[in-house]
Protein backbone atom coordinates (compact mmCIF):
# COMPACT_ATOMS: atom_id res chain seq x y z
CA UNK A 1 0.00 0.00 0.00
CA UNK A 2 2.84 2.55 0.37
CA UNK A 3 4.69 1.33 -2.97
CA UNK A 4 0.85 2.63 -3.57
CA UNK A 5 0.68 5.89 -1.70
CA UNK A 6 4.00 6.53 -3.11
CA UNK A 7 3.30 6.56 -6.51
CA UNK A 8 0.17 8.19 -6.31
CA UNK A 9 1.81 11.46 -4.88
CA UNK A 10 4.63 10.87 -7.50
CA UNK A 11 2.07 10.90 -10.40
CA UNK A 12 0.51 14.55 -8.65
CA UNK A 13 4.11 15.70 -8.12
CA UNK A 14 4.43 15.28 -11.93
CA UNK A 15 1.67 16.35 -12.95
CA UNK A 16 1.74 19.49 -10.69
CA UNK A 17 5.79 20.60 -12.66
CA UNK A 18 4.31 23.80 -13.94
CA UNK A 19 6.01 24.18 -17.59
CA UNK A 20 4.28 27.05 -18.73
CA UNK A 21 4.69 28.98 -15.47
CA UNK A 22 8.18 28.25 -16.06
CA UNK A 23 8.63 29.30 -19.48
CA UNK A 24 7.22 32.62 -18.21
CA UNK A 25 9.96 32.82 -15.56
CA UNK A 26 12.50 31.70 -17.61
CA UNK A 27 12.06 33.31 -20.93
CA UNK A 28 10.42 36.87 -19.60
CA UNK A 29 10.91 36.89 -16.43
CA UNK A 30 7.20 36.99 -16.22
CA UNK A 31 4.06 35.29 -14.48
CA UNK A 32 2.17 33.96 -17.29
CA UNK A 33 -1.08 33.64 -15.31
CA UNK A 34 -1.53 37.44 -15.10
CA UNK A 35 -0.96 37.13 -18.85
CA UNK A 36 -3.90 36.57 -21.54
CA UNK A 37 -6.06 34.06 -19.94
CA UNK A 38 -4.47 33.47 -16.98
CA UNK A 39 -3.92 29.83 -17.92
CA UNK A 40 -0.51 28.14 -17.78
CA UNK A 41 -1.28 25.98 -20.92
CA UNK A 42 0.30 26.25 -24.22
CA UNK A 43 -2.46 27.70 -25.45
CA UNK A 44 -1.68 30.47 -23.19
CA UNK A 45 2.32 30.25 -24.01
CA UNK A 46 1.80 30.05 -27.54
CA UNK A 47 -0.44 33.26 -27.31
CA UNK A 48 2.13 34.97 -24.43
CA UNK A 49 5.32 33.83 -25.43
CA UNK A 50 5.25 32.76 -28.96
CA UNK A 51 4.88 29.37 -31.02
CA UNK A 52 8.19 27.99 -29.92
CA UNK A 53 7.67 28.00 -26.45
CA UNK A 54 4.01 27.29 -26.47
CA UNK A 55 4.82 23.96 -28.34
CA UNK A 56 7.62 23.18 -26.06
CA UNK A 57 5.25 23.44 -22.72
CA UNK A 58 2.96 21.51 -25.17
CA UNK A 59 5.49 18.73 -25.61
CA UNK A 60 6.14 18.99 -21.99
CA UNK A 61 2.87 18.41 -20.43
CA UNK A 62 1.71 15.63 -22.90
CA UNK A 63 4.70 14.05 -21.23
CA UNK A 64 3.61 14.62 -17.75
CA UNK A 65 0.60 12.48 -18.13
CA UNK A 66 2.41 9.81 -20.04
CA UNK A 67 5.11 9.62 -18.09
CA UNK A 68 2.48 9.35 -14.75
CA UNK A 69 1.66 5.98 -16.30
CA UNK A 70 4.69 4.67 -17.62
CA UNK A 71 6.17 4.88 -13.83
CA UNK A 72 2.87 3.23 -12.59
CA UNK A 73 3.29 0.29 -14.98
CA UNK A 74 7.69 0.42 -14.81
CA UNK A 75 6.72 0.42 -11.06
CA UNK A 76 4.50 -2.20 -10.79
CA UNK A 77 6.42 -4.96 -12.30
CA UNK A 78 9.02 -4.89 -9.32
CA UNK A 79 6.34 -5.32 -7.01
CA UNK A 80 4.72 -9.20 -7.89
CA UNK A 81 2.71 -9.10 -4.52
CA UNK A 82 0.25 -6.25 -6.15
CA UNK A 83 -2.18 -8.42 -8.18
CA UNK A 84 -2.32 -7.75 -11.59
CA UNK A 85 -5.53 -6.68 -12.08
CA UNK A 86 -5.68 -3.19 -9.69
CA UNK A 87 -2.84 -2.68 -12.46
CA UNK A 88 -5.49 -0.35 -15.08
CA UNK A 89 -7.02 1.22 -11.60
CA UNK A 90 -3.55 1.76 -10.12
CA UNK A 91 -2.90 3.23 -13.54
CA UNK A 92 -5.92 5.53 -13.90
CA UNK A 93 -5.79 7.32 -10.60
CA UNK A 94 -2.53 8.18 -11.03
CA UNK A 95 -3.23 9.91 -14.45
CA UNK A 96 -6.47 12.13 -12.74
CA UNK A 97 -3.93 12.79 -10.32
CA UNK A 98 -1.77 14.22 -12.82
CA UNK A 99 -4.02 15.67 -14.56
CA UNK A 100 -5.06 17.19 -11.18
CA UNK A 101 -1.80 18.33 -10.71
CA UNK A 102 -1.24 20.34 -13.73
CA UNK A 103 -4.29 22.47 -12.82
CA UNK A 104 -3.78 22.43 -9.18
CA UNK A 105 -0.33 22.55 -9.31
CA UNK A 106 0.78 22.19 -5.81
CA UNK A 107 4.41 25.03 -6.42
CA UNK A 108 1.47 27.38 -7.58
CA UNK A 109 -0.48 28.00 -4.90
CA UNK A 110 -3.06 25.55 -6.25
CA UNK A 111 -3.55 27.44 -9.19
CA UNK A 112 -2.40 26.06 -13.08
CA UNK A 113 -3.71 24.74 -16.77
CA UNK A 114 -6.75 23.47 -17.98
CA UNK A 115 -5.40 20.08 -18.36
CA UNK A 116 -5.89 19.10 -21.81
CA UNK A 117 -2.24 18.68 -22.85
CA UNK A 118 -1.72 16.22 -19.42
CA UNK A 119 -5.49 14.43 -20.39
CA UNK A 120 -4.51 13.68 -23.83
CA UNK A 121 -0.75 12.50 -22.65
CA UNK A 122 -2.22 10.08 -20.00
CA UNK A 123 -5.02 8.95 -23.30
CA UNK A 124 -1.78 8.52 -25.65
CA UNK A 125 -0.45 5.42 -23.67
CA UNK A 126 -3.66 3.91 -22.07
CA UNK A 127 -6.00 4.10 -24.72
CA UNK A 128 -4.46 5.79 -28.19
CA UNK A 129 -7.38 5.17 -30.46
CA UNK A 130 -9.36 7.47 -27.78
CA UNK A 131 -6.65 9.84 -27.81
CA UNK A 132 -6.74 9.97 -31.70
CA UNK A 133 -10.67 10.27 -31.91
CA UNK A 134 -10.23 13.52 -28.84
CA UNK A 135 -7.18 14.93 -31.36
CA UNK A 136 -9.25 14.26 -34.44
CA UNK A 137 -12.26 16.39 -33.30
CA UNK A 138 -9.60 18.92 -31.43
CA UNK A 139 -7.81 19.19 -35.43
CA UNK A 140 -10.88 19.76 -37.18
CA UNK A 141 -12.97 22.57 -34.80
CA UNK A 142 -9.45 24.48 -34.35
CA UNK A 143 -8.60 24.30 -38.40
CA UNK A 144 -12.63 25.41 -39.39
CA UNK A 145 -12.75 28.11 -36.06
CA UNK A 146 -9.30 28.69 -35.09
CA UNK A 147 -10.54 28.87 -31.65
CA UNK A 148 -8.26 26.14 -29.54
CA UNK A 149 -10.71 26.35 -26.11
CA UNK A 150 -13.62 25.24 -28.16
CA UNK A 151 -11.43 22.53 -29.98
CA UNK A 152 -10.25 21.50 -26.47
CA UNK A 153 -14.16 20.75 -25.06
CA UNK A 154 -15.36 19.22 -28.16
CA UNK A 155 -12.54 17.12 -28.09
CA UNK A 156 -12.99 16.19 -25.01
CA UNK A 157 -16.69 15.03 -25.53
CA UNK A 158 -15.18 13.24 -28.72
CA UNK A 159 -12.84 11.28 -27.02
CA UNK A 160 -16.22 10.42 -24.14
CA UNK A 161 -17.90 9.61 -27.32
CA UNK A 162 -15.02 6.97 -28.94
CA UNK A 163 -14.05 5.36 -25.62
CA UNK A 164 -17.64 4.19 -24.80
CA UNK A 165 -18.09 3.45 -28.90
CA UNK A 166 -14.88 0.87 -28.75
CA UNK A 167 -16.34 -0.51 -25.82
CA UNK A 168 -13.07 0.16 -23.56
CA UNK A 169 -13.00 -1.23 -20.22
CA UNK A 170 -14.23 0.03 -17.40
CA UNK A 171 -11.12 2.27 -15.64
CA UNK A 172 -10.60 4.26 -19.16
CA UNK A 173 -14.06 4.86 -18.92
CA UNK A 174 -13.72 6.61 -15.80
CA UNK A 175 -10.69 8.36 -16.88
CA UNK A 176 -11.19 9.73 -19.83
CA UNK A 177 -15.63 10.40 -18.67
CA UNK A 178 -13.69 12.07 -15.06
CA UNK A 179 -10.54 13.97 -16.90
CA UNK A 180 -13.05 14.84 -19.81
CA UNK A 181 -15.48 16.10 -17.73
CA UNK A 182 -12.77 18.03 -15.66
CA UNK A 183 -11.20 19.56 -18.67
CA UNK A 184 -15.03 20.82 -19.53
CA UNK A 185 -15.60 22.40 -16.12
CA UNK A 186 -11.90 23.87 -16.61
CA UNK A 187 -13.68 25.93 -19.41
CA UNK A 188 -16.12 28.16 -17.75
CA UNK A 189 -14.48 31.56 -18.31
CA UNK A 190 -14.25 30.49 -21.88
CA UNK A 191 -17.12 28.96 -22.44
CA UNK A 192 -18.68 32.66 -21.00
CA UNK A 193 -16.43 34.24 -23.55
CA UNK A 194 -17.65 32.17 -26.36
CA UNK A 195 -21.35 33.05 -25.22
CA UNK A 196 -19.45 36.93 -25.40
CA UNK A 197 -17.96 36.60 -28.60
CA UNK A 198 -15.29 37.66 -27.24
CA UNK A 199 -13.04 34.40 -26.93
CA UNK A 200 -9.74 35.03 -29.08
CA UNK A 201 -8.66 33.44 -31.78
CA UNK A 202 -5.36 31.21 -32.62
CA UNK A 203 -3.17 34.62 -34.08
CA UNK A 204 -5.04 37.38 -32.34
CA UNK A 205 -4.21 38.56 -28.70
CA UNK A 206 -6.31 37.42 -25.54
CA UNK A 207 -9.07 39.11 -23.91
CA UNK A 208 -7.73 40.06 -20.42
O1 LIG B 1 -5.93 23.89 -23.61
C1 LIG B 1 -6.41 25.07 -23.09
C2 LIG B 1 -7.22 25.72 -24.17
O2 LIG B 1 -8.32 24.91 -24.44
C3 LIG B 1 -7.68 27.08 -23.81
O3 LIG B 1 -6.63 27.85 -23.35
O4 LIG B 1 -5.53 29.94 -22.69
O5 LIG B 1 -7.30 29.96 -24.46
O6 LIG B 1 -7.92 29.56 -22.09
P1 LIG B 1 -6.86 29.42 -23.14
Amino acid sequence: YLTIAGLMVAAYLLGSVPSGYLAGRWLRGIDIREYGSGSIGATNVLRTLGTGAGVGVLASDVIKGALAIWLVRWSFGSFPALPTNWLPWIVVVAALLAVLGHSKSLWLNFSGGKSVATSLGALLVMVPPVALGGLAAFALVLALTRIVSLGSMLGAVAAICTAFALHKPLPYLLFVSVAGGYVLLRHRANIERLLAGTEPRLGQKAAQ
